[in-house]
């Protein structure tokens, strides 16, 4: 439960980019600073609040963020700022952007006004090179313009990172280059972005912005990874082969089950023939033995079978044999099979002396 909740808080502390003073009480404006190694902004007051001229925290004019931090469900956030405006790290109240060599905070970029060839400039690779055209280096407006072999201007910040191996410096670079250069940190000139495999010393060298340990160009990391034929052909045989593996398995193992059930089955069908064979060999020996009668003659078979014939001949031995095969049917069930061969050898014996 301790380094869960130790691991909250620190995560909470890098967050949290406000301290803890509500709205009303005082704040200290020297104290609003960009947090070491995170460079987030901080202030005195809480996160809705900004610290005041006059020392005392006021809710927040305006925000940068279409979903700000701090605000809990329900809570009114104040509004983005109009085109051609920006919110400031403070967060009091919306400004014009800012002409170009006028001071900006911090990769604020947005905070600059566009250059007019705003739409030549800028990225759109998503890889926050520049914002419309404009960047904020070392504190000041620039476009992002400097095309091959210009002089221009770079800035790096060591943020602190954390990784598997604990704490680690990430250096970021960035320069006023054209969207498809980079400002060289030590010619301070526009160099090209090396191609795949192309030795690097700094992800900014590479036009897939990732240098391996190996000091060379990798493949952009941000693409989809693509795998080989061969993986989709090993998946499909996987779940196919899982698939048909499976129920033959089920078959296997149920042959043997089925294959009982159906010696069982066939073992009822010869008895229940060899019974019915047996019933009718008995209603023949009857009706013979009564037809050799003498004296009763055909009224006397009339009355005892009726003069319906073969219909009420077989209603009664009928009646007998139902309970008798269902009486049957149950101890097949119970796969007696002692029983089973004396039923069988009861027709037989039955047949031999008829
Ligand atoms: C806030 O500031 C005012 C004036 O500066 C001071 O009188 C007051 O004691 C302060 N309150 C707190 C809680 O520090
Ligand atoms: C600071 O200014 C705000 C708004 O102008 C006001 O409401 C507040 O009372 C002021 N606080 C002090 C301590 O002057
Ligand atoms: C970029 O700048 C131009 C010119 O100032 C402006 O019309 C456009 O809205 C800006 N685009 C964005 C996304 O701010
Ligand atoms: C490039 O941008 C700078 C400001 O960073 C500006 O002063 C300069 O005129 C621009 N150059 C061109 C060719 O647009």
């Amino acid at each position: 439960m301790l380094p869960l909740t130790l691991i909250f808080l620190s995560s909470w502390a890098l967050i949290c980019n406000a301290g803890s003073a509500n709205k009303g009480e005082n704040c200290t404006q020297s104290d609003n600073r960009l947090q070491a190694g995170t460079f987030q902004f901080f202030d005195d007051c809480n996160s809705v609040t900004y610290c005041a001229a006059n020392g005392t925290c006021l809710l927040k004019g305006c925000r940068k963020d279409e979903f700000p931090f701090g605000y809990v469900v329900g809570a009114h956030v104040p509004d983005l700022c109009p085109l051609g405006e920006f919110c400031p790290d403070e967060a009091d109240a919306c400004q014009t952007l800012l002409p170009v060599g006028s001071a900006c905070q911090l990769n604020r970029d947005d905070e600059c006004e566009a250059p007019p060839n705003f739409a030549d400039l800028r990225d759109t690779t998503n890889r926050g090179l520049n914002f419309n055209g404009s960047i904020c280096l070392n504190n000041l407006c620039l476009w992002a313009n400097k095309t091959a072999n210009d002089d221009c201007t770079v800035e790096n910040t060591a943020y602190i990172a954390y990784g598997e191996a604990g704490e680690f410096i990430d250096i970021v670079s960035r320069g006023d280059c054209v969207v498809g250069l980079y400002c060289d940190s030590s010619t301070k000139k526009c160099l090209a972005e090396k191609a795949l495999g192309a030795a690097c010393t700094a992800d900014k060298e590479c036009s897939s912005w990732n240098c391996l340990s190996s000091g060379t160009c990798g493949v952009d990391t941000t693409l989809p990874k693509h795998v080989g034929t061969g993986v989709y052909v090993a998946v499909a045989v996987g779940i196919f082969g899982g698939i048909f593996g499976t129920l033959l398995g089920l078959f296997l193992l149920h042959r043997r089950q089925r294959d009982t059930e159906r010696e069982k089955r066939m073992q009822y069908w010869r008895e229940q023939n060899a019974f019915h064979q047996n019933l009718l060999q008995m209603r023949q020996t009857a009706r013979a033995s009564i037809l050799s009668l003498p004296n009763n003659g055909n009224s006397a078979r009339s009355t005892m079978y009726g003069r319906d014939g073969m219909p009420s001949d077989e209603a009664p031995i009928l009646q007998h044999a139902a309970p008798k095969a269902s009486g049957l049917r149950h101890y097949m069930a119970d796969d007696s099979s002692e029983y089973d061969e004396g039923m069988m050898m009861q027709p037989v014996r039955d047949d031999n002396r008829f």
